[in-house]
């Protein structure tokens, strides 16, 4: 998949919006029973929309595990998931690639598996909720009778900050992350907020679906004036065997992503959380940690400044 694509999927419209519609009428009705009846991670009935990781088959969760190696159908988001991983622990299911098929395929796939009962995984690159078209595949299903759940996976922004050795909140030098796209095919050059998010100064902005369009999004950072120097970090395949790290800053990160030749699968950091120069001792392991005994009430505790 290329990062011109929208996302895992798309969808050509007909039937499936019209359940998308639909359910979304009865979100608004209220909320899902299942909501107060499951947690996330315990097994559910139904299809699990389950999230790969961002490559290296070690960082999938136990539970996404678990549901590939029972699955008999797997559908997966195809190159973002490593192949490795599909190897390892799908080695007795069907694997269909989603790439190139539309809802009206896929959803009929899924459900005939299902029906026939089959064990079907959906499997996502990354985490399904972080631009991953999960809820309209779920929804159609859910309309169709199909029962869904998610399970969560490590997003690219997690490996990408664990490649860097920072983080991406760090006390005094980012209080917020953003996780964003370009303007492009799906979001229009008012909704692109990248150089919002740089101009807030304590955001690290970790961009998505962004790589082929590094040059025009720098250029857009230096015409609204932000600081050239301002650090940049570009992680190809994060966690795969061959990840690659460019480091730079606004002015010259463009050239140098250009030079590797990256044009997708590759995540877009923004900030001074990149280089993670700069940042104070948290209150947590200071003066909190030394405020004393009398206060230490369980639910005080929970409410105390966060471990940044
Ligand atoms: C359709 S989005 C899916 C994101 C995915 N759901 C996630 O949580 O990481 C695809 C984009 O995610 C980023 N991406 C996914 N896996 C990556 C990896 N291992 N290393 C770097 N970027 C990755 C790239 O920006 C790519 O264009």
């Amino acid at each position: 998949m290329t990062d011109t694509e929208q996302a895992d999927d798309s969808t050509d419209g007909g039937d499936p919006q019209e359940a998308i519609d639909a359910q979304g009428d009865r979100r608004r009705e209220g909320l899902d029973d299942r909501i107060f009846e499951h947690n996330a991670g315990d097994d559910q009935e139904g299809i699990p929309f389950v999230g790969a990781g961002p490559g290296n088959p070690r960082l999938l969760t136990v539970a996404g595990k678990e549901l590939l190696e029972e699955a008999e159908l797997v559908v997966h988001a195809g190159s973002l998931v490593n192949s490795e991983l599909l190897d390892e622990y799908c080695a007795h299911a069907k694997l269909v690639n989603s790439v190139g098929k539309d809802l009206e395929e896929l959803i009929p796939l899924m459900r005939d598996a299902y029906e026939d009962g089959d064990d079907v995984v959906r499997l996502h690159s990354g985490d399904p909720a972080i631009y991953g078209a999960a809820l309209e595949q779920m929804d159609a299903l859910e309309h169709e009778g199909v029962p869904t759940y998610f399970v969560p996976g490590v997003t690219s922004a997690f490996a990408a900050s664990a490649t860097l050795r920072t983080q991406l909140t760090l006390n005094e030098v980012s209080n917020h992350v953003a996780f964003t796209r370009p303007q492009g095919k799906t979001l229009t050059a008012e909704e692109d907020h990248i150089s919002d998010f740089v101009g807030m100064g304590d955001v690290t902005t970790c961009i998505y679906l962004g790589t082929h369009a590094v040059r025009d999004t720098m250029d857009r950072l230096l015409d609204d004036g932000h600081d050239p120097e301002t650090p940049v970090a570009v992680i190809y395949h994060a966690s795969w065997p061959d990840e690659d790290v460019i480091v730079g800053s606004i002015d010259d990160i463009a050239d140098r992503v250009e030079e590797a030749g990256y044009r997708a699968s590759a995540l877009v950091v923004i900030g001074d959380a990149v280089t993670g120069a700069g940042y104070e001792r948290s209150y947590l392991y200071g003066d909190w940690a030394n405020r004393g005994t009398e206060s230490t009430d369980a639910n005080e505790t929970e409410t105390q400044p966060g471990d940044d």
